[in-house]
């Protein structure tokens, strides 16, 4: 093998102006804005249009922005009715996957040029998508996902809860959005560059994208990650099960990652939300829980918690269904797809490496009738 460890670990696969991940300060920045700050200072919406466009918007691009964002929230009648016959029992990713890829076919990309477009177009629905198969099946509702929400994060808890989010939760919702929005060449955004790099339409590359964020290695470790916080109903009970679990060699999902070998920047931002909600809900076992994992885990194998274990419990606390965890990252990393598809055609080469072979030698074909 070349250089670097399996998995393309440590190979430099491109060149990108839209984040780091790693390098000096917090570790993690957006267009040269410092995560910390942006979790701090700024909103979701505003997030998306710097990733998008590249810079910060002044007041009119951004009114106009997220007005366009709203009036992108309406599915078409067609999506609709494949939504109602995707059934009860599927993943919400694989309805996010399947909801993409239909409406690449109602509303086609036929031009590069429409690419931002279409950009804000699943950025409107994709949350309308998810929101509008899950109300259908949990309570028989067909949802008008054209509300008059300003941010996504309201828009998100309005139409699972059907009330008016609290103030506390519409915000650690939509600090969890901003966090989640971008992170360089990880699996899921490398899938979306390696689709884009073929010249394929936009819809496509996010398909991908979609399909890759899905695993538990990636996407899906925040669902994972609730599934062993709530196995246990005391802190007193997490040694024991996690020295077995390791000592079986089982990964304990939400923890470790590929750049950060020490603290994910984006960890002790979304645990503090997490700690909020938790006394606002009067917790005493999840948050207990999740902090006696983390403290295990940093003592025994020195191994620090990404983004998606606290968001596990952020969720939790939101009353949000597990499943839907994943597909919440979808509906903010939807901007960091978009704005790398957009890299990736600006300055295109076909992504396509190289490996090294360790089949058989080369052999003279065996006709069936002599095996
Ligand atoms: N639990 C237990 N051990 C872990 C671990 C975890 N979550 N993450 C890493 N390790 C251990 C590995 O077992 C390995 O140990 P070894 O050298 O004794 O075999 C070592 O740390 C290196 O791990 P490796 O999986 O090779 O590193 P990686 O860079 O390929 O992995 C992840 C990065 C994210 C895939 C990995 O940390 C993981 O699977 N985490 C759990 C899933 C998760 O939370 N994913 C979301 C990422 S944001």
């Amino acid at each position: 093998m070349a250089q670097g460890k399996g998995g393309l670990g440590g190979i430099v696969a491109g060149e990108t102006a839209i984040c780091t991940v790693g390098k000096a300060g917090h570790g993690l920045n957006y267009r040269g804005y410092d995560i910390e700050e942006l979790a701090d200072k700024s909103n979701f919406e505003e997030v998306a249009y710097l990733l998008l466009y590249g810079e910060l918007p002044d007041k009119a691009k951004f009114k106009a922005f997220r007005e366009r964002l709203k009036s992108h929230r309406g599915l078409p009648a067609p999506l609709r009715a494949i939504l109602e016959r995707v059934p009860a029992m599927a993943h919400p990713m694989d309805v996010l996957r399947t909801g993409c890829s239909a409406l690449g076919c109602l509303e086609a990309e036929s031009a590069f040029d429409q690419q931002q477009e279409i950009a804000e177009r699943l950025l409107g629905a994709l949350p309308s998508m998810l929101l509008y198969w899950h109300r259908f099946h949990r309570d028989g509702v067909q949802l008008e996902t054209l509300t008059n929400h300003d941010s996504l994060a309201s828009q998100f808890l309005f139409l699972l809860h059907d009330c008016e989010p609290d103030e506390l939760q519409r915000r650690a919702m939509d600090v969890s959005l901003i966090l989640y929005a971008e992170h360089e060449f990880n699996a899921s955004t490398f899938a979306a560059r390696v689709a884009a790099s073929t010249l394929s339409d936009f819809y496509s590359c996010i398909t991908a994208a979609i399909g890759t964020l899905r695993g538990p290695l990636h996407g899906g470790a925040n669902e994972a990650a609730m599934e062993l916080i709530s196995r246990f109903e005391r802190p007193d009970e997490v040694e024991p099960a996690l020295r077995a679990a390791l000592a079986a060699k089982e990964k304990i999902m939400g923890f470790g990652h590929r750049v950060y070998k020490k603290m994910d920047p984006r960890s002790p931002i979304i645990k503090t939300w997490s700690k909020q909600l938790a006394d606002a809900v009067g917790d005493s076992r999840y948050f207990p829980v999740s902090e006696t994992i983390e403290a295990f885990m940093v003592r025994e194998k020195n191994i620090y918690p990404n983004l998606d274990f606290y968001s596990a419990s952020t969720y939790h606390f939101m009353d949000i269904p597990v499943s839907l965890y994943t597909p919440i990252f979808v509906c903010s990393r939807i901007t960091g797809w978009a704005a790398h598809v957009f890299e990736q055609r600006a300055n295109n080469a076909l992504i396509r490496p190289s490996a090294d072979y360790v089949g058989p030698d080369e052999r003279p074909y065996v006709p069936m009738s002599q095996r």
